[in-house]
């Protein structure tokens, strides 16, 4: 046969499957930004799981639900556009692939006119290229498919990761103690990240947590939160494992900030009571404390405005805010704060800081890299978490 046609062959081959692979990185993206809405939808859920007894308490369901089918809806339309894109580029593939094969059956006639080939080489080629280009057609098609969802595959792992059913059967009734953290050992997949950690928080007491960026500290607070559970060695809050406390319970006495806040689509005011008939006295007082007043009185109905979408227009550090202000009202006992005054400026942040440190009730634990010298001394410990180990730090050697 010869070279020549196989030559031209190969060359329409590469190129229709150059143009393929282009046609199909639209899809790509989508999938990628449906695997985005995935990890949103992931973490939602996360927020809902641990703001649960405060949904259950307040009978948020119905407001819960909403924002779930929300979000559900979002990725069932997303996928829709994903099926009508991908329809109209395999049509377009199946075009080209089909094209290639009228270019091989046109070319190989023509060179069996020509006489470089004879009509049965012709019969021979057409034969067996239809069955020779089938796979490639078939993956074409999957091809996008398969590299798209490895992003997806990468979160469900790390969602899927550690979620072993444990039994919780105790209660934690009151926080009387402290929380002791006994040969702890923590990996994400091969990645240890925490290594045989024992340190103790005692209530009421005041902890900073610095160190590098991927050093654990999120890890920490998540073993903390109970997001995760160590794999050697046990949490023990007054002397109870933590993965035997339900954590309906353990959520009552806790209170979370972090930079992604759940919101619900109510008012301001409903956002910071949870529903829960507080004299309206504490509610501007924590509103002040958390550095809120601007923030309400620019809004249009002040506290009565509806917060909607998860509270898509609002910053960062409103969120941060909002959440303190919660925590405030929520009078809870242990309050974790996770880069909470990373968007505040700096005297906002040293007043909210001030606030928390002068409750004598309260217990925090307050991963930040902004160390505010005038509230440094205010804090009981600094722990330094960094290559698998959290190190106790005198206060007086930081600067
Ligand atoms: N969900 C996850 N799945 C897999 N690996 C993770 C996950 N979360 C964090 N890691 C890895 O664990 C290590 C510690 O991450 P962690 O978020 O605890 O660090 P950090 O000290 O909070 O960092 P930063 O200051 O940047 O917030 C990093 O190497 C990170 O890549
Ligand atoms: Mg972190």
């Amino acid at each position: 046969m010869s070279i020549e046609l196989l030559l031209i062959v190969l060359a329409v081959g590469s190129l229709v499957g150059f143009l393929s692979n282009v046609l199909s990185k639209p899809i790509q993206k989508l999938y990628e930004e449906r695997s985005g809405l995935y990890d949103k939808y992931t973490h939602y859920l996360q927020e809902v799981l641990s703001a649960f007894r405060i949904i259950r308490v307040n009978s948020l369901y119905p407001r819960v639900e909403k924002q779930f089918t929300g979000r559900s809806e979002k990725l069932q339309e997303k996928s829709y556009e994903i099926e009508k894109k991908s329809t109209y580029i395999y049509a377009v593939q199946n075009f080209m692939i089909n094209f290639v094969v009228l270019f091989v059956m046109a070319i190989s006639v023509y060179y069996a006119v020509l006489g470089k080939i004879t009509f049965g080489g012709v019969i021979l080629i057409l034969n067996n290229f239809s069955s020779l280009i089938g796979p490639f057609q078939r993956a074409s098609e999957l091809l996008p498919k398969i590299f798209s969802t490895k992003a997806l595959f990468r979160v469900l792992d790390a969602s899927l990761l550690n979620q072993e059913i444990l039994e919780e059967d105790e209660e934690l009734q009151e926080f009387k103690d402290g929380i002791s953290f006994r040969d702890v050992s923590f990996s994400y997949g091969e990645n240890r990240v925490l290594e045989n950690l024992n340190l103790s928080l005692k209530k009421n007491g005041k902890y900073l947590i610095v160190g590098p960026s991927g050093g654990g500290k999120s890890t920490f607070l998540k073993l903390l939160r109970k997001y995760f559970h160590p794999q050697t060695g046990g949490i023990f809050i007054d002397g109870l494992p933590l993965n035997k406390i339900t954590k309906e319970s353990y959520f009552s006495h806790i209170s979370n900030v972090e930079q992604n806040v759940f919101m619900f689509d109510d008012t301001v005011r409903n956002n910071l009571t949870l529903l829960k008939d507080i004299p309206e006295k504490n509610i501007e007082e924590a509103i002040r404390r958390s550095g809120l007043q601007k923030f309400i009185e620019e809004l249009p109905k002040g506290l009565e405005t509806v917060i909607e979408d998860n509270g898509r227009n609002i910053s960062g550090g409103e969120r941060s805010r909002i959440a303190i202000a919660r925590a405030l009202l929520n009078e809870s006992e242990i309050l974790i704060l996770d880069e909470a005054f990373q968007s505040l400026d700096y005297d906002t942040a040293r007043a909210i800081e001030r606030t928390i440190l002068d409750l004598p009730e309260l217990t925090v634990v307050n991963v930040s890299h902004i160390l505010i010298p005038e509230n440094k001394g205010s804090y009981d410990e600094l722990l330094y978490v960094d290559k698998k180990k959290v190190e106790r730090i005198p206060l007086a050697e930081t600067s």
